[in-house]
């Protein structure tokens, strides 16, 4: 994965990743909610004004034709109970019984007694009805009968009055269909306003996730991904967005990929060259004494007695020749690194203390290890990242012959890992600060030089680099940085 689709990759890792989102929680089910919210108070609303109209309606029509009746039959009562006809009266409500939705109809006299009824043994009895009458709406609970009563009055004089009931069950079961179609309508509003809520969301939901799916692939690094514009609306329009985005970005992509590939040629031939020039550099003297020593013995102008002498020189210059030609192949036979996500700071406390028990470490060295309360984690190569640290802390041992303190140290900056190895050792001169990583380079009697420049290529291989700091007589800084993971 180059620079480019890697920070993409953070990015949609913090977005995708640790965004897991949750069912309750998508723009779908939001949306289907407050849809079905709306059209539920909405047909709520609706159906209730609609019994409230329907049910005063009906009310009112049932209370004129009750009090229709009741005049009839005040009109009709008014003779006979002057006449104190009661086969009159009795006719009045036998009449008045055959009407739909009469439960009772009765004339009563001046003291209440009833003259006339349509339950007819009820003649004779006194009837307190007419003084506690209920013809208003609503009625009590449990009563399904309106109660109606008309005083008759002759010449300003009561002679009686009639009393009706009408029965309301019929509006009851009028009203009571019209709350459960109200009901039943809701529940279809819902169920329908739910449906198009659904089919809305999945349009506009399915586009995000074709761009989620594609900023997915992208994160993996696969920036060949488009993603289908389809319609001219808004997510058409984001789609296209996208799309020249990515675009945009493998342009860009390509070109650092480009500069890359130029850069490390370029710094692969600098690198064989230099090696190159360094290993010419080291084997220049040996060889030179080979070729002398054997000059001289192949002449036979060598002295007899000095023939052994030119031959331990042969011996030693050759078995040089071989260790540094060893040295170079174990330097360029160098692996690639094998990377996984481990702890750094763990691993700088493990080699400080095999460094801490090496019986070579000079007494007055003391090692002090500085390390974060949470340790740093980053991705590296644990037996090439545990070599950079050997090395250095060695170099930094080897630079306090008569002792001194190494503070190694583990920072985690950022999204960096930041190690510092630092002595108070004798410090390198600052005209061969630059020198000291190249391959063969060294200052100390039987060091092969290899040491930094190992560090300096492992490090480089995991992303990272290598910074140095020296005063002469005073100590060295050694500090490198690797992607925290
Ligand atoms: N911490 C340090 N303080 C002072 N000088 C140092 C330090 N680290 C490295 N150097 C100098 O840099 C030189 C190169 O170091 P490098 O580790 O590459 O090789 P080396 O130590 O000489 O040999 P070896 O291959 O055994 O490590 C050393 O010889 C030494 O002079
Ligand atoms: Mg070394």
């Amino acid at each position: 994965m180059n620079a480019i689709s890697a920070d993409v990759a953070a990015a949609a890792g913090a977005a995708g990743g640790k965004r897991a989102l949750s069912r309750f929680a998508t723009l779908r089910f939001r949306l289907i909610l407050s849809v079905a919210l709306v059209h539920a108070v909405l047909m709520g609303a609706f159906v209730w004004e609609a019994v409230r109209d329907q049910s005063a309606a009906i009310r009112a029509q049932l209370l004129n034709r009750g009090h229709e009746l009741v005049s009839l039959m005040a009109v009709a009562s008014t003779n006979p109970l002057l006449e104190e006809n009661l086969g009159s009266l009795a006719e009045v409500t036998a009449r008045v019984k055959h009407q739909p939705g009469v439960v009772y109809g009765e004339i009563v006299d001046v003291r209440g007694d009833v003259l006339a009824s349509t339950d007819p043994a009820r003649v004779g009895h006194r009837d307190r009805r007419s003084l506690d009458v209920n013809d208003t709406f609503p009625l009590k609970r449990g009563d399904h009968v309106l109660d109606l009563s008309r005083q008759i009055v002759v010449a300003g004089q009561r002679v009686g009055a009639v009393l009706l009931g009408l029965s309301t069950r019929g509006m009851d079961t009028a009203l009571a269909g019209t709350r459960d179609r109200g009901l039943l309508f809701i529940l279809a509003a819902l169920a329908a306003g739910s449906a198009a809520a659904w089919a809305l969301a999945m349009l506009v939901t399915r586009r995000l996730h074709a761009l989620i799916a594609a900023t997915r692939k992208i994160a993996a690094g696969n920036l060949d991904v488009r993603v289908n514009g389809g319609s001219r609306d808004e997510a058409g329009i984001l789609a296209d967005a996208f799309n020249h985005m990515v675009a945009s970005l493998q342009r860009s992509s390509r070109a650092v990929q480009h500069e890359h590939d130029k850069r490390t040629e370029a710094e692969r031939l600098a690198c064989v060259g230099e090696l190159a020039a360094s290993i010419a550099h080291e084997i220049r003297n040996p060889l030179a004494a080979v070729i002398n020593a054997a000059r001289l013995l192949d002449e036979g102008a060598l002295p007899l007695e000095d023939h052994a002498e030119a031959v331990t020189i042969l011996n030693t210059e050759s078995q040089r020749l071989q260790r540094i030609l060893d040295d170079f192949l174990r330097f360029s036979r160098m692996r690639e690194p094998r990377p996984v996500r481990g702890n750094v700071t763990a691993l700088v406390r493990e080699v400080s203390q095999l460094l801490a028990h090496d019986p070579a470490l000079p007494e007055r060295v003391r090692i002090e290890n500085h390390a974060p309360e949470s340790p740093c984690h980053a991705s590296f190569d644990p037996d090439q990242l545990r070599q950079v640290l050997w090395n250095l802390m060695l170099n930094a041992v080897q630079a306090m012959p008569g002792g001194g303190r190494l503070d190694v140290a583990t920072e985690c900056i950022g999204d960096q890992v930041l190690v510092t190895v630092a002595d108070t050792g004798d410090g390198v001169p600052a005209e061969i600060v630059d020198h000291i990583t190249r391959p063969f380079f060294t200052r100390r009697k039987g060091g092969s030089g290899l040491g930094l420049a190992i560090v300096q290529r492992i490090l480089m291989q995991h992303g990272g680099k290598l910074w140095i700091d020296s005063q002469p007589g005073q100590g060295t800084r050694m500090r490198f940085q690797l992607a925290a993971a």
